[in-house]
């Protein structure tokens, strides 16, 4: 058999498991044609088939050496249970989370992936069904919600805290998991006064090790305000008045203060349980998008500025120049667009015509005269912004982000590739992973002692075709030469959100 043979014998293969597997959970789902050879608008939703409640721990090689100064573990969440007996969520944002450590060592890696086991998951398997309804989906038989971790899947993020991993999602606790084993411990409760109140998925830490974190309720008009010790115990949390509050992913700090953007998504519950949370958030394009600046040693606000109307999940770095405030931040125009793009991705359907494409901007605000402003920067198509940690508060000089080129197919959600933008000249390096791969966002590692930037950049990469996720080493000075060391794991993992690297 000649090589093109073999190839198109393995994609075919993969596919018939896509496309019966995505027709068995999800009722009619167009399949491939033999003309077509692949089914790009299944591309996403197929990485969430057949997830087993643990992967590995699996041993892989790199097909390069790594680098001497990359050794650690890479942890990242997401949302990996789609489905249970008959039931199943609409919404990527709903799947249960499931934790993975990928772990470096002198010899390639290991891969450990288990289910975060939330008090929501146990009673659920109990029930061989989903109880609950959750960000995007709702059901005829959801039961009444009596507290945030009810309905708490913790599938957003990770947080190494002492020796443990936390587990995040957005609107309740975080769950603690052994940070061998993927165990999970339990519900964490960093104080009396703060237990049962949400602690959001993107804690920041200040380069003195000090973590920053919120957490919003949605119509409750309060931000709670989370000062913790670098070995994530309480020191102290606030709770502030933030009218706009009503749905806040991400914040950015810098040495002085917080700072938060509210969007102009009003909470107006119609008491349904059959609609997703989403459901009930409603877009106000003719309001504002209001910024609120938090001193960080008093916990009051500061300084109110507003904006005309976005929509953003995710902030880069903050860094305050002079009187100004400058908030690097991944804009969209408007939010139930992307969720109705989401959740035709998710059930493996034909995406709806773009609204326009994500965009980084800077956003400027001036403390003395209270101005705000907010600039495009030349790169588009764009999320998940990192940036070197260690300069949290100062000045980036290179964001890494997720991004999309002409390569990835209209039909296809997601990103395709990697951008690194240096914030001094405006320029991007890409590396495109290419058509058949969706690139997850990837996460900057220092060189040990080295200037900002200096470092790699790992991440995971899931190729649709071949039903493989890869995990990718980068120098983070020259992203567009390619990845400098890969390791492909013998399965696939679900497509995830955010992770953190954890050094050696
Ligand atoms: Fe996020």
């Amino acid at each position: 058999m000649r090589d093109t043979e073999l190839t198109l014998s393995r994609r075919n293969f993969c596919q018939g498991i896509v496309a019966g597997s995505l027709a068995a959970a999800f009722g009619q789902v167009p399949t491939a044609s033999a003309a077509e050879g692949t089914v790009p608008q299944q591309a996403f939703a197929s990485s969430f088939l057949n997830v087993p409640d643990t992967y590995g721990p699996t041993r892989v090689t790199f097909d390069r050496a790594l680098p001497k100064g990359l050794r650690g573990t890479l942890y990242r969440n997401g949302p990996a249970r789609m489905q249970r007996g008959d039931t199943r969520y609409n919404h990527w944002f709903d799947g249960d989370g499931m934790v993975h450590a990928f772990r470096l060592d002198d010899r390639g890696m290991t891969h450990t992936g288990r289910m975060v086991e939330t008090e929501r998951s146990r009673k659920e398997e109990a029930a061989g069904r989903f109880l609950w309804g959750g960000f995007g989906t709702g059901f005829d038989h959801a039961q009444s919600v009596t507290g945030p971790d009810d309905i708490n899947v913790a599938n957003i993020s990770v947080l190494p805290a002492g020796d443990d991993i936390l587990a995040l999602w957005e609107a309740g606790s975080p769950y603690r998991m052994h940070a061998e084993t993927l165990e999970t411990l339990g519900r964490h409760v960093f104080s009396a006064e703060t237990d049962g109140l949400p602690f959001s998925a993107h804690p920041r830490v200040d380069p003195t090790g000090r973590i920053w974190n919120f957490g919003y309720l949605s119509g409750s008009g309060k931000l709670v305000l989370y000062d913790l010790n670098s070995d994530g115990t309480m020191h102290r949390a606030k709770l502030i008045d933030a009218p706009n509050a009503d749905m806040v992913h991400d914040f950015a700090i810098t040495d002085r203060y917080l700072v938060f953007v509210l969007l102009p998504l009003r909470f107006k519950p119609d008491g349904s349980t059959t609609k997703g949370f989403i459901d009930s958030l409603k877009w106000d394009a003719d309001g504002a998008t209001h910024v609120l600046v938090v001193d960080k040693d008093t916990l009051e606000i500061s300084n109110r500025f507003e904006l005309p109307a976005f929509f953003a999940f995710h902030m880069g770095n903050a860094w305050q120049d002079g009187d100004i405030l400058q908030v690097e931040i991944a804009t969209a125009p408007d939010f139930h667009p992307m969720m109705a793009e989401i959740e035709a991705a998710t059930l493996g359907k034909r995406l709806p015509a773009p609204q326009g494409a994500s965009q980084a901007a800077e956003i400027r605000l001036n403390l003395r005269t209270g101005v705000a402003l907010i600039d495009a920067l030349p790169t588009t198509g764009i999320d998940f912004p990192r940036f070197d940690q260690r300069f949290t508060g100062h000045r980036t000089e290179q964001l890494f982000m997720a991004s999309q080129t002409a390569s990835k197919p209209d039909a296809v959600f997601g990103f395709n590739a990697i951008t690194a933008f240096d914030r001094r000249t405006d320029q991007e390096s890409v590396f495109d992973y290419g058509r058949d791969t969706l690139a997850e966002e990837h996460i900057f590692v220092p060189t040990p002692g080295g200037r900002q930037g200096q470092g790699w950049l790992v991440g995971t990469s899931y190729n649709w075709q071949r039903c493989r996720t890869t995990f990718s080493v980068f120098n983070a000075s020259a992203v567009a030469d390619g990845p400098i060391a890969q390791a492909e794991l013998p399965y696939a993992l679900p497509l995830g959100l955010h992770g953190q690297f954890v050094e050696a």
